[in-house]
């Protein structure tokens, strides 16, 4: 098979097409033709990694956390799986060495989910980074839903920082879908259409406009839930708008690791400050994912490309270092890798 390697870090250059054997699943594990392969970035950052051309975590490993695909062949012991099942994929290189920059690849079926029909394979390579993080975030905060459905969020005002983003696209669709109110924030005209064309109710250029002041304007009881993509940047932002016993959930550090919040003014409104990091939000919260993520796919809730907000930027697997740079390079949408069948 043809598989995208790195086996030392730094820029997308260390990226090699080679051919591999396909590997057999082991217990527990499904084996995955991939057809769509996500580049989140997550991805780059640990092929980067210190940028020094340091040994990656394995030997060889190939990128990409996302994907989606056919299932080609199963374990033992795996149950809710069948050959032939067309199925998205999440944390496929988390703690293994082989992500989903390669025909084949395998994984612990807990990590393997069935697509429901009509679901296209692009949808299913944009969903495990950015939808799961999204989940994550708008489930945390202390009186709202810890699950997500159809009505879990009718009554609470939702601010979302960057709605074009995708992690912010998938917030916007997954609040939408779950009844908030979604406010998001934006830097330009481009980004704003795409944030409405998500779902979002009001969109503000945080550039141009008093931010503050436009979200309290549409939110005058304060908002209830933040999801937060640049907290250092926004922290005052968050604390003016946020009601008491909001929470602000905070998955990146894009613009700077460290923030500073007012002890007592935080107080006196009760916030609730939670970071979110896919990776070690545990079994729990990951299985709530996929289950409320598979009904918004059901419910057709989760579209993607450019008329549903997020552009699709599409590459072969021998050009996945472009595909690597283009995410670096802040891609406004979502960077897809095409293994085609056949
Ligand atoms: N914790 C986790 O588990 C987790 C999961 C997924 C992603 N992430 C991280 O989250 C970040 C975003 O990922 P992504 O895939 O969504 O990237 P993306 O598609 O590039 O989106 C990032 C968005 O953030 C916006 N942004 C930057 N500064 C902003 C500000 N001050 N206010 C409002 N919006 C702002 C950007 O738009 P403008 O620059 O135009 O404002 C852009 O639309 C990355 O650092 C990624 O590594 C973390």
């Amino acid at each position: 098979m043809k598989s995208v390697v790195y086996s030392r870090t730094g820029e997308p250059s260390v990226l090699r097409l080679v051919d591999r054997d396909i590997a057999e699943p082991a217990p527990g594990e499904v084996r995955v033709r991939i057809v769509v392969s996500g580049v989140n970035p997550t991805d780059w950052k640990s092929r980067l990694g210190s940028g020094d051309g340091a040994a990656p975590p394995f030997p060889e490993v190939t990128p990409n956390q996302d994907g989606a695909g056919v299932v080609d062949a199963v374990g033992k012991g795996v149950k809710d799986l069948a050959v032939g099942d067309r199925v998205w994929v999440y944390l496929a290189g988390h703690q293994r060495p082989t992500g989903t920059a390669q025909e084949y690849t395998n994984l612990p079926a807990t990590r393997v989910v069935r697509l429901p029909g009509g679901t296209s394979f692009d949808i299913g390579a944009s969903l495990g980074v950015p939808a799961m993080t999204a989940h994550r975030a708008l489930t945390v905060s202390e009186d709202g839903p810890e699950r997500l459905h159809p009505g879990a969020l009718t009554g609470k005002v939702v601010l979302v920082a960057g709605g074009a983003g995708a992690v912010g696209h998938a917030a916007i669709q997954l609040a939408r879908w779950a009844g908030a109110t979604v406010i998001t924030t934006i830097s330009g005209p481009a980004k704003a259409a795409l944030a409405t064309a998500a779902g979002a109710h009001h969109v503000i250029n945080y550039r141009d406009e008093d931010a503050a002041a436009a979200i309290s304007r549409l939110a005058p009881d304060g908002v209830d839930l933040v999801v937060e993509v640049a907290i250092s940047a926004n922290a005052q932002l968050n604390f003016d708008v946020v009601r008491p016993r909001a929470s602000v959930a905070i998955y990146a550090d894009d613009g700077g690791g460290e923030f500073t919040l007012a002890v007592r003014q935080n107080m006196i409104k009760n916030v609730r400050y939670q970071f979110v990091l896919l990776y070690t939000v545990g079994d729990a919260a990951l299985t709530a994912a996929v289950e409320d993520v598979t009904l918004a796919l059901a419910d057709g809730a989760l579209p993607v490309g450019e008329d549903a907000g997020l552009p699709l930027h599409r590459y072969p697997l021998a050009d996945t270092a472009d595909a690597h740079q283009a995410v670096q390079d802040g891609a406004v949408g979502k960077v897809l890798i095409d293994l085609p069948l056949g």
